[in-house]
């Protein structure tokens, strides 16, 4: 039986596709590449030593997912594929609910049609919004603030109707919150296209060179030293959550939502300093206007996954610092290189 990864190319689906492969499980990807490179996956098994199956194809196409249903033998399915970006999502938003949401409509027709009822879906934190205090838990009101949120958001509603109208499904939410870092082998990571909107990788391509200075985005939060803050969590240690997610499918528990994070919130100066101790390299930057729509303070209370899912993060910040320098810096093009 086999994991059929949606968008298993892109950040963390190839990190997770490495922890499955290693764990023993037998796994199938199908991505468009529309964000990512398919050298990901080629890192992954020479990584692994082990083999995956790729499928060159989108999820939109409900033909080619057929396909793969037919040709394979799907247990169950950890469903990343989606576009993710904050701002383009206000400037294309119903290319986003298309991408996001019909593609999800169409993976749980087919899963129905070839009786797959486990699924793992990667939600985020962004479906809380400026939460209105910290730690986050699970059962917060939600309150997406731009299309890119609302399609998570509206996802797991509708994932919520599917379980209701037939218990035999088995859904696992899974929030991450500001996932960042690189397998420590700098073989794979994050390879964003243009100019990265998020901090870890723009603070990377300013360390090598790529770019000249961060702007740091508003310096007056009512946090410690007045910069955003943020619950960073090493993209392994997420990859290793989805391990446990499928084991909790198997407890049959219907529907159920879980935050991925540390539980530790760092404001963008911490990172700035630890980035700087962990790569030796001084990071020049400035103070600009607040970016709009950014709240001040965000970052999980993980407990009900430690309880329930028996996982919580093993990495810190010196870790995350370091390896995503180790990735930017052994690659700085990327998958290009
Ligand atoms: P990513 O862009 O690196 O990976 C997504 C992958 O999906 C890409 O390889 C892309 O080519 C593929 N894809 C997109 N639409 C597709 C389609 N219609 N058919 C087939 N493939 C398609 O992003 P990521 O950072 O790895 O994120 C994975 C998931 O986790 C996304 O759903 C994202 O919204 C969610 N998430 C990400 C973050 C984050 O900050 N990285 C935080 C919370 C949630
Ligand atoms: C982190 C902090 C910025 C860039 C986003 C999405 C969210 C989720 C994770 C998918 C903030 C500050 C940033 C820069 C800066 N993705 N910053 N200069 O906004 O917390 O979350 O990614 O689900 O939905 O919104 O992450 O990395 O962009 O920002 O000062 O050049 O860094 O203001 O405080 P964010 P981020």
């Amino acid at each position: 039986m086999s994991i059929l990864v949606t968008g298993g190319a892109g950040y963390i689906g190839s990190h997770t596709c490495l922890e499955l492969l290693n764990a023993g499980h037998d796994v199938v990807v199908i991505d468009n590449l529309d964000n990512s490179k398919e050298e990901s996956l080629n890192r992954v098994q020479q990584l692994t030593h082990k083999k995956l199956k790729f499928y060159h194809n989108d999820l939109l196409d409900v033909t080619a997912v057929r396909r793969i249903f037919k040709e394979n033998r799907i247990n169950s399915v950890i469903h990343f594929a989606g576009l993710k970006a904050v701002g383009e999502s206000n400037q294309i938003p119903l290319r986003y609910y298309h991408n996001n949401i019909t593609a999800t409509l169409i993976l749980c027709a087919v899963m129905s049609e070839f009786n797959v009822f486990n699924l793992v879906f990667s939600s985020s934190a962004t479906v809380y919004g400026d939460p209105a205090r910290v730690p986050v838990t699970e059962d917060f009101p939600f309150g997406p603030t731009n299309p890119y949120g609302r399609t998570k958001y509206m996802i797991e509603l509708i994932l919520r109707d599917l379980y209701a109208s037939n218990p035999l499904w088995n859904i696992v939410l899974l929030r991450y919150f500001n996932p960042v870092g690189a397998h420590t082998s700098g073989r794979i990571g994050e390879d964003p296209n243009g100019i990265p909107n998020n901090l870890f990788p723009y603070i990377t391509q300013v360390a090598v060179g790529k770019l000249e200075s961060l702007s740091v985005f508003g310096n007056n939060y009512p946090t410690h030293d007045g910069t955003g803050v943020r619950d960073y969590i090493h993209v392994v240690d997420l990859a290793i959550g989805h391990l446990k997610a499928l084991q909790k499918l198997k407890e049959n528990p219907g529907v159920v939502a879980y935050n991925l994070g540390t539980g530790r919130g760092y404001s963008v100066l911490d990172v700035i300093h630890t980035f700087e101790k962990a790569s030796g390299i001084q990071i020049p930057y400035k103070i600009v206007d607040r970016r709009p729509g950014d709240a001040a303070s965000c970052y999980a209370d993980p407990g009900k996954a430690k309880q329930e899912l028996g996982w919580s993060a093993a990495k810190g910040l010196h870790d995350m610092c370091a390896d995503s320098w180790r990735w930017q810096s052994d690659n700085p093009d990327g998958y290009e290189d």
